[in-house]
């Protein structure tokens, strides 16, 4: 299998990436294509790019410029696809939608276009989405894999767009699609603007933890690395034309989470200047067209294809809190954006 992963250098396809490499069940090469936005980091994978040096394969390209990634499918004899790279934070596409747009619609539109173009060679393009394209669900019910899509930012409504698009594909010229519609996503390497890991080193640092608006809105949480199981068996063993709902059967209130992290970082740590962390909670300004709740009925991939998550939430947070404590180092060059000199001396120098 050559498989071309797309946004390998953010937080779930890295994590993707990390749990494929040394998998007995596969042993094929993996082509990282990423163009590096703020939330790429090859050095996420830099440690893989030395120990897999004839197996893994870092490509600094834009899904935006289509001449860039034919070549890629064409040097690197591409079979498999696995689509991850988007513009991914709900509240950056409220302030600025167009590279939402450019990205996870166009650039979709391409890598569909090249494969189209390559069909016989082309086994299968697995397309990872998201549950937010279904909007927002009151107290009760779950979203299916059959729920009419009712997207409200900017980033869901792209992403509907998108996956509209790669369905077509499979409709009209046949292309060997699979798409998966995933819960919210917690665990190491994500990049600190989602609520877990902004909450988790504002607690660490005894800074203020912003609750939009009551605090009750309610996310269905996964830990990163259920997920990239889940993506791995759709590849492997899902029906062409299909789509997977995946979450983690973990609906929780925002303020419960937050709470729960500064519980945990209190009991791993003791408390900040002699309080419980959970004074720093702020209350702030919600989030224009903020969704109520979002909850994941993953009974087709549970009994199509044995999937369920594995991580408790209590174990992942204490998890994801040690492994942020671990690498300080990794957060700071994140914050300071220092990881850009890395990447220059890395893959520019020369
Ligand atoms: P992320 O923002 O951490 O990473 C996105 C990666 O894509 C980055 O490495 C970035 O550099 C790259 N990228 C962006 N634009 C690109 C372009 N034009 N060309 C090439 N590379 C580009 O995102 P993530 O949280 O890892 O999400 C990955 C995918 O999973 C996205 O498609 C997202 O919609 C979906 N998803 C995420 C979650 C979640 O909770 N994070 C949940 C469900 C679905
Ligand atoms: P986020 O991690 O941005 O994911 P998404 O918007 O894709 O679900 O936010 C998760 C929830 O946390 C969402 O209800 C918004 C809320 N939130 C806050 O209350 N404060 C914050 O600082 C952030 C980033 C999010």
């Amino acid at each position: 299998m050559n498989l071309l992963v797309t946004g390998g250098c953010g937080f779930i396809g890295a994590n993707f990436i990390r749990f494929l490499i040394d998998r007995p069940d596969f042993s094929g090469r993996i082509i990282n294509v990423d163009c590096l936005t703020y939330a790429g980091n090859p050095e996420n994978l830099a440690d893989i790019e030395k120990t897999h040096p004839d197996r893994y394969v870092f490509v600094q390209a834009d899904i935006r410029e289509p001449d860039q990634m034919a070549r890629v499918f064409d040097d690197y004899a591409i079979d498999t696809v696995c689509h991850f790279a988007a513009e991914s934070h709900v509240d950056r596409s409220i302030v600025s939608p167009d590279d939402f747009i450019q990205t996870n619609i166009v650039g979709t539109f391409n890598l569909l276009e090249i494969a189209r173009n390559r069909q016989g060679r082309i086994k299968r393009f697995h397309h990872i989405s998201t549950d937010e394209v279904y909007g927002s669900l009151g107290h009760d019910g779950y979203f299916t894999e059959t729920t009419p899509y009712q997207p409200s930012s900017p980033y869901s409504a792209s992403k509907a767009a998108s996956d509209h698009l790669v369905r077509a594909y499979h409709t009209t010229y046949g292309l060997p699609v699979t798409l998966s519609n995933c819960s919210n996503n917690y665990g190491p390497y994500q990049f600190p603007e989602k609520l877990i890991p902004l909450m988790i080193l504002n607690a660490m640092e005894g800074k203020s933890l912003p609750v939009y608006g009551d605090g009750k809105n309610i996310r269905d949480w996964l830990y990163v690395e259920d997920h990239c199981a889940a993506i791995w068996e759709i590849i492997c063993r899902g029906k062409e034309g299909e789509t997977y709902n995946l979450g983690g059967n973990c609906e929780m209130e925002n303020i419960g989470l937050v709470t729960m992290i500064c519980d945990l970082i209190d009991a791993k740590t003791g408390k900040t200047s002699g309080k419980p962390r959970r004074e720093l909670i702020t209350y702030v300004t919600d989030r224009p067209g903020h969704d109520r709740r979002y909850a994941i009925d993953a009974n087709k991939i549970r009994t199509g294809l044995g999937w369920e998550p594995k991580t408790a939430i209590e174990t992942g947070i204490s998890a994801t809190i040690d492994w942020y404590m671990t690498h300080q180092d990794w957060v700071s060059r994140v914050n300071t954006g220092e990881y850009r000199e890395w990447i220059r001396r890395q893959y520019q120098a020369g």
